[in-house]
């Protein structure tokens, strides 16, 4: 007896087709992914069994299908080693040989959670600096881009942030939100774009994090972005990931390095 939606030639279908995406559907996932699926078809009055093909031949219905898919779950302060990592360790030793401005990539930025925690960072430890530090927000979601640019936030996205950073760098809006204050938005821009579609600008980037970003990747689609960064971070750059990420094989340039909880890896070569 199984109460499952799709039969697994159908979920297999299903699965090269957001392949094409670079979605990956974890067998752990399955069932959720079913009644996501489920609920898509429906609301679109689409039968199932059709979807399939409807996908295939009709880019915008699969652009919508992943929007539907991915996870843009983040928070301010999430995993703030990283943060600590980059204000004590990385910026001080790029800052010596750096010619300004200093720039980071936010990439998979979400609703700009993770931009603003760089920025209330930098401005907490590297005052002095944190106006030659530029920092781009990059996320493949329109909504989600047009969120970080309208920064607007509940307490459930403040609830890593200590009190005290709170109060000094978000404002109370009437409707119970919280804006970052003008510090913190200076030097941030927030662009729109598939990180599997865009060819990278060589050497564009002193610093990329790409955090809980790949986790939901196909492994195709991870060697792809793995060879995409490499290509984008400059000689002597810093490369985060999340907490529970790792390259499985790394670029021959990257070494992996570690401050505090933190680890990240540096791109080999002389930083200018
Ligand atoms: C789970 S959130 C992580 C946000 C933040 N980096 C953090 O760690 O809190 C993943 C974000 O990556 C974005 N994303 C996924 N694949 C992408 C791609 N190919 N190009 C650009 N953004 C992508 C999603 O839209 C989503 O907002």
């Amino acid at each position: 007896m199984t109460d499952r939606i799709l039969n697994s030639f159908q979920l297999n279908l299903f699965r090269q087709i957001l392949s094409t995406e670079g979605l990956a559907i974890p067998e752990t996932a399955e069932e959720v992914f079913e009644l996501q699926l489920h609920h898509f078809a429906t609301k679109r009055r689409i039968p199932l069994e059709q979807l399939p093909f409807r996908l295939k031949e009709e880019a915008a219905l699969r652009r919508a299908l992943t929007e539907k898919l991915i996870v843009h779950e983040s928070y301010f302060y999430r995993e703030p080693h990283h943060f600590f990592a980059l204000t004590r360790s990385v910026l001080p030793e790029l800052a010596k040989c750096k010619s300004r401005p200093i720039t980071i990539l936010s990439a998979g930025c979400a609703a700009g959670e993770e931009v603003y925690s760089i920025r209330i960072s930098l401005l907490e430890e590297l005052p002095a600096l944190s106006g030659e530090i530029r920092i781009t927000g990059m996320d493949r979601s329109k909504k989600i881009i047009e969120a970080a640019e309208k920064a607007c936030y509940s307490n459930h996205a403040l609830r890593e942030l200590p009190a005290e950073l709170k109060q000094k760098y978000l404002k109370p809006l009437k409707n119970g939100f919280f804006s970052p204050v003008e510090a913190v938005r200076e030097n941030v821009d927030f662009v729109q774009a598939d990180l599997l579609k865009e060819t990278p600008v060589k050497d564009s980037y002193d610093i990329i994090f790409c955090r809980n970003v790949m986790m939901y990747l196909t492994n195709e689609a991870r060697e792809r972005l793995k060879l995409n960064f490499e290509a984008a971070l400059k000689a002597g750059g810093a490369f985060f990931f999340g907490t529970t990420e790792a390259f499985f094989n790394p670029p021959p340039t990257f070494r992996k390095l570690h401050f505090g909880n933190a680890f990240f890896y540096r791109k080999t070569g002389k930083c200018q």
